[in-house]
């Protein structure tokens, strides 16, 4: 049943979609469908913080696009659009800029971890630091507090812009005694759907450790052979718990499946090659038909064009309500 309420989420096109994004953004996201009146978006203009090659700009674009489709969005259910096609948006982000602390701004983690590394390494603290990184958190406000949402499906990382919206929301309704925007809340992912990448680590483009979603078998067969283990020999008993691969299985398993493999960890005769063959497998089936899917829609972008362009009309009528009753708040128009 619809509860009638906004679930709203992005994702910055600035990378190969992995399956770190899959389990962090894109199925949880997919999950509240049925629930929520959702609205997915492409972040693009928060990718060109980064992205400020025209060529990789279109194709992520196109990539995570389809990955979205791919991964089960239905157009006819979820209001899916770009950011960039809904102009409403920076609009709203000039209005928010004027009741944003720049204090406030100076606190963004991203922004901070930036300043603090180019002071570690004794460079200007203000070296690569755009305006762009530095209103990020103003930009997601907008896109936020655009269409009233009250729940955003995203992991831990970003909770803080969301408070960062809310804190600004707050200060405009204040400022003119009115419920002009709604409050967000964050929905975060639980800990048992962290990713850990091939080394271990959290799941990160940055740290060069992805799993991307819709690489061909051959390619994902090697990279599964590349996940970090320990040196144990095969006779060994081993640890399910301190490991790379039992880790990703348990994301693609059933609870019968997870026993098993934890019962082959823990009484030994099993190697490492065996339990990544046995991942390999999982994964490979699981994406396949997603695969498939993803490979076809990216050969018709005239359809991904399609969809986006009707996802946007539709997110652009909503937004070009919202901004004409917040253009009278200010007293701005009549
Ligand atoms: N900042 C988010 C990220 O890096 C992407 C994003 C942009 C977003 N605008 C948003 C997420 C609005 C949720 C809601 O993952």
């Amino acid at each position: 049943m619809n509860n009638n309420k906004i679930s709203l989420t992005g994702i910055k096109p600035t990378g190969i979609p992995h399956i770190g994004n899959y389990f962090g953004a894109i199925k949880p996201a997919l999950e509240l469908v049925n629930d929520y009146n959702p609205f997915y978006f492409i972040a693009d203009y928060h990718a060109l913080n980064i992205i400020k090659n025209k060529q990789d700009m279109k194709k992520l674009c196109y990539n995570l696009a389809a990955t979205w489709l791919a991964c089960g969005l239905d157009p006819e259910k979820v209001v899916f659009y770009k950011q960039s096609m809904v102009p409403e948006t920076f609009e709203l982000e000039v209005i928010l800029s004027a009741f944003t602390p720049k204090g406030l701004m100076n606190r963004a983690h991203a922004y901070k971890a930036k300043v603090d590394s180019n002071k570690n390494s004794g460079k200007d603290p203000d070296d690569g630091v755009n305006i762009g990184l530095f209103t990020y958190p103003v930009l997601m406000a907008a896109d936020i507090l655009l269409f009233d949402t009250d729940l955003v499906p995203v992991g831990k990382d970003q909770v803080q812009h969301i408070e960062m919206a809310t804190d600004i929301a707050q200060s405009i309704n204040y400022n003119y005694q009115k419920d002009l925007f709604k409050i967000p809340k964050p929905l975060i992912q639980k800990e048992t759907q962290l990713v850990i990448g091939l080394d271990g680590r959290k799941m990160s483009k940055s740290y060069n450790n992805v799993i991307p979603l819709f690489l061909p078998e051959n390619q994902l067969r090697k990279l599964i052979m590349r996940i970090v283990t320990n040196s144990q020999t095969v006779e060994e008993p081993k640890n399910p718990d301190e490991s790379n691969i039992f880790s990703l299985y348990k994301l693609f398993a059933t609870p019968e499946e997870i026993e098993d493999l934890k019962n082959q960890y823990l009484k030994g005769g099993m190697g490492w090659g065996y339990a990544k063959n046995i991942l390999f497998e999982k994964i490979n089936s699981h994406f396949k038909p997603m695969r498939e899917k993803y490979n076809e829609l990216i050969s018709d972008k005239k359809y991904i064009d399609k969809i986006l362009l009707e996802g946007s009309e539709k997110a652009r009528y909503i937004a070009s309500k919202k901004m004409r009753k917040l253009r009278r708040a200010l007293g701005v128009t009549n």
